[in-house]
């Protein structure tokens, strides 16, 4: 049975039709409410009571207070809904319902309000293609940043949407499928928001936006996807779009996700800020800094010209000292351009956010003041796009008043003087006041009520009140309006006739302010090319004063980034360890890599002792060069990287749901196959997780696979395995390192100095027993290692491992340990029985050559 439904559940239901996938927010009086299954799901998300409108059909349904709307929407988003606002438009008509219509549409990757926006953080949606040609846009409308970037794989698709960080995804149908367990991954528990192919191909790319791509480009469907995706949620926003710029990946230093998580860019491998290179490095200030710094980070140059120009710049403001000093105030002070202006493209500001423009329009002119004449040619383009506000500056001061109200409907937001017609209606209205007072003091007099009081309230308008006491002097005239407790209150015709002239005049005065507050807002959005060019500008300033401010406070230096194929570091830091150790208790260390001298340089020493974080440092300058930051280096030559590939640690990544190893390998595999010779490869304990040999031999085979690839990348191993220190013997290009640790008195302390060699030995059981490990387990486990020591093997080439355990216990038969040498010995004298004729050799000659064979064959396996 279904009962009839109200007039405005009606209404409900035909609007809800039309947005199926969202939760309505449908405004009654001051709550917004849902309905149906939009309030089972609200209010499970949003954790808030349900109960149920009409209680015959028992509809289920919860609210929210129209105040606290931003807090409860971005619950919703941050939970990957969608939430379409409906508001009352009109009084009741007729029918006694209000007319509703849906305002705006609000999605994970399209919101505006503050409370839903990371300040110093940009909100994407992007628009995905996981078919080949894979490709992908990234559209933030809070800032009308928006670019695209083809990919030649998905796993590149991945690694682009990794760094974008997107907040949702939209894709057309068919187009949204990952084949990938990453690209999977990536979209779990995001809004992934499904386009038809034709209406997306119907949609006029709206005129004005530079560098749409054309038809045949791989990025043609998710740049259309993505501005159709806008025009359908967010219209007004796409006024703000003046261009869409291609991002080419070969540009750019790649890395892809692995080393952006492994090298702890942006966050720690924990997932928290504090600890990240981002974390170290950020002295920026405003919020369009704060994205601009994560945007160079996540995309260093590959170009070395450009790098240069901003280490040029980096250079002029370190010295600059006055200068820098002159920029802090105003930088300070600045708030968020960028979306202050887009907030004005969409006609969403209020008269304080046209106040609080111009404020930051005025900073800017502080800003090029105390800049000077830069040399820099960075420095000098920045001043350009600064641009000069002078004059919209004394526009919007001369016309809103300081501070305006927040609101544009409630009267006070000009400045007299302004508008004649404002200034009129305003003299009425305080004039209003002063006949009030008279008039009160008129009636007192008249009547003789010494305590009567002329006074207004929302509800009742004005009134005159008496108190009970002398109520039986109330003249004839009064007419009663309202009894309260102990007072009662009146009207007279000359107050009524009065009441209507104020709100008339308040009416009128509210209209003509809007209008005029809505031409002015118009008016300004002549200068939103201008902001965003000014906020771009900032942005960079901030970032160019955030590397000189992190130069002078940490001793950084300016790092060459030349042409050639060497990596020279003396004295080379890590940025965060350094940080947090504090700069005199971090030992530096030189680095050296070329294609020709060392290219593949393996790292031994015991546990804890710096291995990993010397080869992340050597990384991480790199890394921080490209960028345009100086580097924690007295001195820093490098031949420009193409990209940064590691893999470290052995972790296990279990929302992967891939097991260590086979993560390991995949990512080994991509290494191998994607290096050339500018590449740098950190490899940090590649092999652990496995059995022992296994892992060596793979390690060994990786390394050695590298150090013999045509293309010569540059390679930084870390390594337990103390057997892969023989590889300098069979590759010429591999050098051994080791970090110094001196014993004393039992203990081992440790130096934090990379030293050439090989290391003596692993000092794990130390360093166990500072961990404190119980002494029994220390003792057994020195035995076991006396035991390996003396006898790495036995004759079937197992481990003895067990040592005095091992009776009855059999070893499983392991990967054979291989000795290259050996190999190569054996392979020699198969070589030579392979060739040799026994018909023409003289019994003698066969015994020596077979004495020979048995002499090369032991002396190989030992
Ligand atoms: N150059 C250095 N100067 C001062 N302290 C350092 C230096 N390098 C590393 N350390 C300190 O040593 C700690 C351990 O370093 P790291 O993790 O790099 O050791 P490891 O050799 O990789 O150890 P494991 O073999 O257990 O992985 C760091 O957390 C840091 O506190
Ligand atoms: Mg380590």
């Amino acid at each position: 049975m279904t009962l009839p439904l109200t007039p405005a559940m009606r209404q409900y239901v035909e609007i809800k039709s039309r947005y199926r996938d969202c939760i309505l927010f449908f405004r009654m009086g001051d709550f917004y409410e849902m309905f149906f299954e939009d309030a089972l799901r609200a209010s499970r998300l949003l954790d808030i009571a349900l109960t149920s409108r009409d209680k015959e059909s028992n509809i289920p349904m919860c609210g929210v207070p129209h105040h606290a709307r931003n807090a409860y929407l971005s619950k919703l988003i941050r939970q990957g809904c969608k939430v379409a606002i409906c508001e009352q438009i009109e009084e009741p008509g007729q029918k006694g319902i209000f007319r509703r219509e849906v305002s705006e549409v609000v999605t994970p990757g399209l919101v505006f309000s503050e409370e839903c926006l990371d300040a110093r953080g940009n909100n994407f949606l992007a628009a995905v293609r996981f078919v080949a040609p894979f490709a992908c846009a990234a559209l933030d409308a809070t800032t009308g940043e928006f670019f695209h970037e083809a990919c030649d794989t998905e796993e590149a698709l991945a690694d682009a949407l990794f760094r974008i960080a997107p907040a949702e995804f939209v894709a057309l149908e068919g187009e949204g499928n990952p084949t990938t367990s990453r690209g999977k991954r990536l979209l779990e528990g995001k809004l992934l928001t499904l386009l038809s192919p034709s209406a997306v191909a119907a949609f006029p790319a709206p005129p004005g936006i530079e560098g749409i791509p054309s038809a045949d480009h791989p990025s043609w469907g998710v740049v259309r996807a993505a501005l159709y995706y806008l025009f359908l949620h967010q219209p007004a926003a796409l006024s703000e779009i003046g261009r869409v710029a291609e991002r080419e990946g070969r540009r750019y230093l790649a890395m892809d996700e692995t080393a952006v998580r492994t090298l702890e860019i942006f966050s720690t491998l924990s997932g928290e800020r504090k600890g990240s290179l981002l974390w170290a490095v950020d002295r920026t200030r405003t919020p369009m800094g704060a994205r601009m710094l994560r945007a160079w980070l996540a995309a260093p140059l590959q170009d070395v010209e450009r790098i240069g120009e901003r280490h040029d710049a980096v250079g002029e403001l370190l010295e600059a000292h006055a200068i820098r000093k002159s920029l802090s105030t105003p930088f300070d002070a600045m708030g968020d351009l960028s979306r202050l202006a887009s907030r004005l493209a969409q006609d969403r500001s209020g008269p304080r956010d046209v106040t609080a423009l111009r404020d930051h329009l005025e900073g800017i002119s502080a800003i090029k003041t105390a800049l000077g004449e830069p040399y820099a040619k960075r420095l000098q383009s920045v001043k350009g796009l600064l641009g000069d506000h002078a004059a919209v500056v004394d526009r919007i001061s001369s016309a809103l008043a300081d501070p305006p109200p927040p609101g544009y409907r409630e009267g006070g937001v000009f400045r007299p003087g302004y508008d004649a017609q404002v200034d009129e209606l305003t003299r009425l209205l305080t004039h209003g006041k002063e006949m009030l007072a008279e008039m009160e003091v008129r009636e007192r007099q008249r009547t003789g009520i010494g305590g009567l009081k002329v006074g207004y309230n929302r509800v009742f308008g004005y009134y005159i009140e008496v108190t009970r006491a002398h109520i039986d002097k109330v003249p004839a005239d009064y007419i009663r309006k309202q009894t309260l407790a102990n007072a009662e209150r009146f009207i007279t015709p000359e107050l009524k006739e009065f009441e209507g002239r104020v709100l008339r005049a308040q009416e009128g005065r509210a209209a003509r302010e809007e209008e005029l507050f809505l031409a002015l807002r118009d008016s300004l959005k002549e200068i939103l090319p201008a902001v965003y060019a000014a906020a771009g500008g900032i942005g960079e300033l901030d970032v160019l004063l955030s590397f000189a401010e992190l130069a002078a406070e940490n001793g950084y230096g300016r790092p060459q980034v030349n042409g050639g194929r060497e990596i020279l570091i003396e004295n080379g830091r890590h940025p965060v360890v350094e940080k947090i150790l504090g700069k005199h208790a971090f030992v530096p260390n030189d680095c050296r890599l070329s294609p020709d001298g060392t290219r593949l340089a393996v790292l031994t020493g015991p546990n804890m002792a710096g291995k990993s974080t010397y080869i992340r440092q050597a990384a991480l300058i790199v890394l921080l060069a490209h960028a345009g930051s100086f580097v924690p280096a007295d001195r820093a030559e490098i031949g420009l990287v193409d990209r940064i590939f590691t893999r470290i640690g052995a972790s296990d990544d279990l929302s992967r749901g891939e097991s260590t190893f086979m993560v390991e390998m995949r990512e080994t595999a991509r290494i191998l196959d994607g290096v050339t010779d500018r590449t740098l490869v950190v490899l940090d304990e590649v092999g652990r997780g496995t059995s022992t040999y296994d892992g060596l031999s793979i390690a060994w085979a990786v390394a050695e696979h590298l150090h013999d690839s045509p293309s010569r990348p540059k390679v930084l191993f870390a390594t337990h395995f103390h057997e892969l220190t023989d590889i300098v013997s069979t590759c010429a290009n591999a050098r051994n390192f080791h970090v110094a640790v001196r014993e004393w008195q039992g203990e081992i302390i440790f130096l934090r100095r990379i030293d050439e060699g090989s290391a003596s030995k692993s000092y794990g059981i130390q360093v166990a027993r500072l961990a404190g490990l119980p002494a029994s387990v220390v003792e057994r486990a020195r035995d076991i290692l006396k035991n390996l020591e003396s006898a790495e093997y036995n004759e079937d080439g197992l481990p003895t491992l067990a040592g005095a355990r091992a009776a009855g216990g059999s070893a499983n038969a392991q990967m054979e340990l291989f000795s290259r040498r050996a190999r190569k010995d054996e392979d020699a004298v198969l070589e030579q029985v392979r060739r040799c004729e026994p018909e023409r050799l003289s019994p003698l000659d066969a015994l020596m050559r077979l004495a020979e064979w048995k002499g090369r064959l032991e002396k190989g396996a030992t």
